[in-house]
């Protein structure tokens, strides 16, 4: 049996090149999936230019979200069957516990390939139903930055309600933070230049948005904010060039979840990390048990993923590539059949 796909056969947007691929027959414990939808990443535009791995195994079938319809099962598949609508886990065999280096090595459309075609088969424990209330389009958004922020928010930290937490623009990851960190009843603290979309941010449940472009010193003002004390959780987003900023505005014996680098490389003294005792986290996205019970908070409280209003076919994948490398969306940016 064969797919479509998209291969990634050089650095560079352009040379993402349609191809086809062999998938071989159903095995027991495998699933056959038709995908129907996919969602960007920041990770994905690291990978294409090269940022993320120079030494990038190609060709290589990229991005790990995607959403999709069981279409044939194998005879020891036992939780899935024909229609059932599913995402893969970016770590397809992490399924619960602290991370191991194995895992590391099954990360999709960056260690192995990814989920850019048609039709693929997973490993039935790799696989995750999506909340029914969600869209194909809606599913592929979850499995890395919604597991991302679910992950920081309530495995290697615990937000309560009451806690204040800060979180960084308004891309995916900090969208479902947003979400999530609503759904827990905590205060959220947004820091984000697209002032055009703060009241779409209150809506979605920011209690103070500040403009990182225009207010440098939008770090006191997190502190007049939260009664000089600071936030309870950063969700890090900007990397070594915020966590100044980030440990300035953290209060005493709270969490730093460093998740991202999209304020590139910078200098960065620690001791403040120490004379405050902040626990600084590393993540990276989650495992199943984890997504599992993200979608069932998901389904309880009837949480849709932002989605950007530009939509892109399968087609124009590398139009879907460019629009997000721009930096203007607002929401996941989707590609659908
Ligand atoms: N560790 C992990 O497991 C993991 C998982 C997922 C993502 N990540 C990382 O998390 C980061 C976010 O990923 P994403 O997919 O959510 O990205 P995204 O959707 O592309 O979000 C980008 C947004 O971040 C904001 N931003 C850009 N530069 C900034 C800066 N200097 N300071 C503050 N905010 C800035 C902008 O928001 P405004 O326009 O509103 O300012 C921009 O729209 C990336 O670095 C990604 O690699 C890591």
């Amino acid at each position: 049996m064969t797919t479509d796909c998209y291969e990634i056969m050089g650095f560079g947007f352009d040379n993402l090149k349609p191809a086809m691929r062999e998938i071989g027959k159903v095995e027991d414990h495998e699933v056959l999936v038709n995908l129907q939808a996919w969602s960007l990443n920041y990770r994905d535009l690291m990978m294409i230019k090269g940022h993320y791995n120079p030494k990038l195994k190609m060709p290589l079938i990229p991005l790990s979200d995607g959403c999709g319809v069981v279409v044939e099962t194998g005879s020891n598949v036992t939780n899935f069957k024909a229609g059932d609508k599913i995402c893969p886990n970016f770590m397809l065999d992490y399924q619960s516990g602290p991370l191991n280096k194995k895992w590391v090595g099954q990360a999709l459309g960056g260690a192995i390939d990814g989920v850019l075609a048609k039709t693929l088969k997973f490993p039935e424990n790799g696989l995750v139903k999506i909340p029914d209330h969600l869209t194909f389009i809606e599913g592929a958004t979850l499995p890395c930055a919604a597991l991302t922020a679910w992950s920081s928010l309530f495995h290697y930290a615990r937000i309560k309600p009451g806690d204040t937490i800060l979180t960084y623009g308004s891309g995916g990851v900090s969208l479902f933070a947003i979400s999530f960190a609503k759904m827990a009843g905590a205060k959220i603290i947004v820091v984000s230049a697209k002032e055009e979309k703060y009241q779409e941010l209150k809506a979605l449940g920011a209690t103070e948005c500040l403009n990182y472009k225009t207010n440098a010193k939008w770090d006191d003002h997190v502190l007049e904010l939260t009664n000089g004390n600071g936030v309870d959780q950063v969700i890090e987003l900007g990397g070594a060039n915020t966590l100044e900023k980030s440990v300035k505005v953290c209060k005493l014996n709270g969490t730093i979840s460093l998740i991202g680098v999209l304020a590139g490389i910078g200098n960065f003294n620690p001791i403040s990390i120490l004379m405050k005792a902040i626990k600084l986290q590393g993540i990276f996205v989650g495992n199943k048990l984890m997504f599992e019970e993200m979608n069932e908070a998901i389904t309880l409280h009837k949480i849709k993923p932002v989605i950007d209003s530009k939509n892109f076919k399968y087609e124009t994948v590398i139009d879907a590539y460019k629009y997000f490398d721009q930096g203007i969306h607002f929401g996941k940016v989707v590609i659908n059949l």
